[in-house]
């Protein structure tokens, strides 16, 4: 099982805009299709993301991770979670359920930034695959400081979007 993101970024390192919004929602020519999320999203068996970043997702009109596994780490379960979700407070618990539910499957990671490095610090985030959007923000939250600045990375491949996005994927360099 691989963990692996695909963080949306501003040209200007934002991986949100001023109003908190995920970055990638200032393109008016976003959608999952065009950003790649679609085909990530078949290749892989589940995704895990923070309570901040999952919560919005539950006022959507349309559930946005049909047929994958959803884990999610925070200290409650908010209301209207649907019942297959599964919400842990611990990320080492979190993980097992995750291997022993998808021992074959890849996971997507989406984030936020906290969560992100609560898993990298594990030692348990195998890619840090960014999105840069077309976009220059101002402002918002970066991935630092709550990534840590030592991350080793190691370029695995890049990919140019339709759209004028482009997908730079790194592989986490993990110490012996
Ligand atoms: N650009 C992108 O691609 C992208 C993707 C995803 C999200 N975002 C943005 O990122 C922002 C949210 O990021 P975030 O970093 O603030 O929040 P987050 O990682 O989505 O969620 C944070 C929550 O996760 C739980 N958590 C995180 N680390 C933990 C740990 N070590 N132990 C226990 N629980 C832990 C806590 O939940 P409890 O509070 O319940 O304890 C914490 O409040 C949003 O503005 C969202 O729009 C952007």
């Amino acid at each position: 099982m691989r963990i692996m993101t695909r963080l949306c970024t501003s040209i200007d390192g934002y991986v949100t805009t001023p109003q908190g919004w995920p970055a990638q929602l200032a393109d008016p020519d976003f959608s999952p299709e065009t950003y790649g999320f679609v085909d990530f999203q078949q290749r892989v068996s589940a995704v895990l993301m923070g309570r901040a970043t999952f919560e919005p997702a539950l006022g959507s009109e349309r559930w946005p991770w049909q047929d994958l596994g959803v884990f999610v780490l925070g200290s409650h379960r908010p209301e209207g979670t649907p019942d297959h979700v599964v919400v842990d407070s611990d990320p080492t618990r979190l993980l097992e359920q995750m291997r022993a539910a998808h021992p074959d499957g890849d996971v997507h990671l989406v984030g936020g930034p906290r969560t992100v490095e609560t898993f990298r610090a594990l030692g348990a985030l195998d890619q840090l695959g960014l999105i840069v959007v077309p976009r220059l923000l101002g402002g918002g939250t970066q991935l630092t400081p709550a990534v840590q600045t030592d991350t080793g990375l190691k370029l695995s491949h890049h990919n140019a979007l339709p759209n004028g996005a482009v997908e730079l994927v790194y592989d986490i360099e993990k110490s012996a």
